[in-house]
């Protein structure tokens, strides 16, 4: 059906990515890696050449996202996946409240619950619907997702804690960059780096507050724990202040995400939060006009700014239609979160995904359903 649809070349995007993650890395950054030579890939993450990258990593993402001047940027292997047991092993005293919204947040509690001296607790909405987190009495961490990426759910306010005793962390893996969050209110924010990004996967940014990093030596201390080595926080916090990680990196890695943050810091959050916003306006608006199309987040206030979720009317098939986009390299990787089971377009609204191609793919997506 799909297929036999004659796209005229004037709407073809001048790149096919918009998956919500790996997600599109400009060619240019992955040219000016190859332009290094012989001075980063290659050589030792313990010596200046390579550290020198991750600091000015370190300072740039500070600047970007006008990080408090106590708070400690940390660098490590393993993802937000990883971290999400890290936290549990080493940030949680006893208890952690999960706000469960899709299935990274779920996942993410599900990884606490297989710790044996934590109690784990979630509230849980049914996946489309918003979730507003609120502290509650008796738990000491609270799990929260910025930007649930299987459901294109963002956070619309964050919990105020009035016992200082209790930690937030939060999620926000494909939200950082242009989710704005009030650092006041967050001890632990972390996120990988193939989103917004621009990077590969396998590798975590965390920001700490001076009351997480306290929490996280005093559990430290915690011999009747077993942490594997890995994943203490001693050794993460001890590297990143020295510019390096606890284990080898992948170079190139850091360097792509240098890349990305400079190129992000050369326009500042507020202008790449404003074309985000404009973006997902393109999306959404685009959804409610065709009568095929309906936004799978209702409430307004909770639909993502960085990942649109798009139901379509069952006679028109989303597997067959990304499979006849994919096949004339139009757009790559717009099908739905696959455990969600539903006839959905997910498509990124990343910063490096132009306006202008977004704008063409709706066209393509129209003109294909319509013919
Ligand atoms: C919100 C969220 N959290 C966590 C993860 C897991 O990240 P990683 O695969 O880098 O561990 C993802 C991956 O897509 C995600 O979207």
């Amino acid at each position: 059906m799909f297929e036999s649809v004659t796209v005229p070349a004037a709407l073809r995007p001048s790149d096919p990515r918009f998956g919500v993650g790996p997600s599109l890395i400009p060619t240019e950054t992955v040219h000016n890696l190859a332009r290094t030579g012989t001075s980063l890939l290659g050589t030792s993450h313990r010596k200046p050449a390579v550290r020198s990258v991750v600091r000015e990593l370190q300072e740039g993402l500070r600047a970007y996202f006008k990080l408090p001047a106590d708070y400690e940027i940390v660098l490590g292997n393993g993802g937000a996946t990883f971290l999400w047991d890290m936290i549990g092993l080493g940030l949680v005293e006893q208890t952690s409240l999960h706000f469960v919204c899709g299935e990274f947040s779920d996942k993410w509690f599900r990884a606490h619950k297989n710790i044996p001296w934590i109690k784990a607790t979630a509230e849980k909405v049914e996946f489309g619907q918003g979730i507003d987190p609120v502290a509650r009495p008796g738990h000491d961490f609270l799990c929260c997702t910025l930007n649930e990426t299987s459901t294109g759910v963002q956070l619309s306010t964050l919990p105020d804690l009035t016992d200082s005793r209790v930690l937030l962390g939060m999620d926000a893996t494909s939200g950082a960059g242009q989710i704005r969050t009030d650092f006041q209110k967050v001890d632990v924010y972390y996120f990988s780096p193939q989103k917004v990004f621009a990077s590969e996967g396998g590798f975590y940014v965390a920001f700490l507050s001076p009351k997480a990093i306290a929490r996280a030596e005093r559990l430290g201390q915690d011999l009747t724990r077993f942490v594997p080595e890995c994943m203490k926080w001693s050794h993460a916090i001890e590297n990143s202040r020295n510019n390096q990680t606890y284990n080898t990196p992948a170079i190139s890695t850091i360097f792509l995400l240098n890349e990305q943050v400079k190129l992000m810091n050369r326009l500042g959050e507020d202008a790449v939060i404003r074309e985000a916003k404009r973006k997902a306006r393109l999306l959404y608006d685009w959804a409610e006009a065709k009568p095929y199309l309906s936004a799978f987040v209702r409430d307004p206030k909770f639909r993502s700014d960085a990942v649109a979720t798009i139901d379509v009317d069952a006679r028109f098939d989303v597997d067959q239609l990304a499979q006849a986009l994919r096949a004339q390299h139009l757009a790559y990787d717009i099908d739905g979160y696959r455990k969600l089971n539903r006839n959905q377009l997910r498509i990124a609204l990343f910063h490096n995904v132009t306006y202008e191609n977004l704008e063409k793919l709706t066209q393509i997506i129209s003109l294909m359903i319509e013919g």
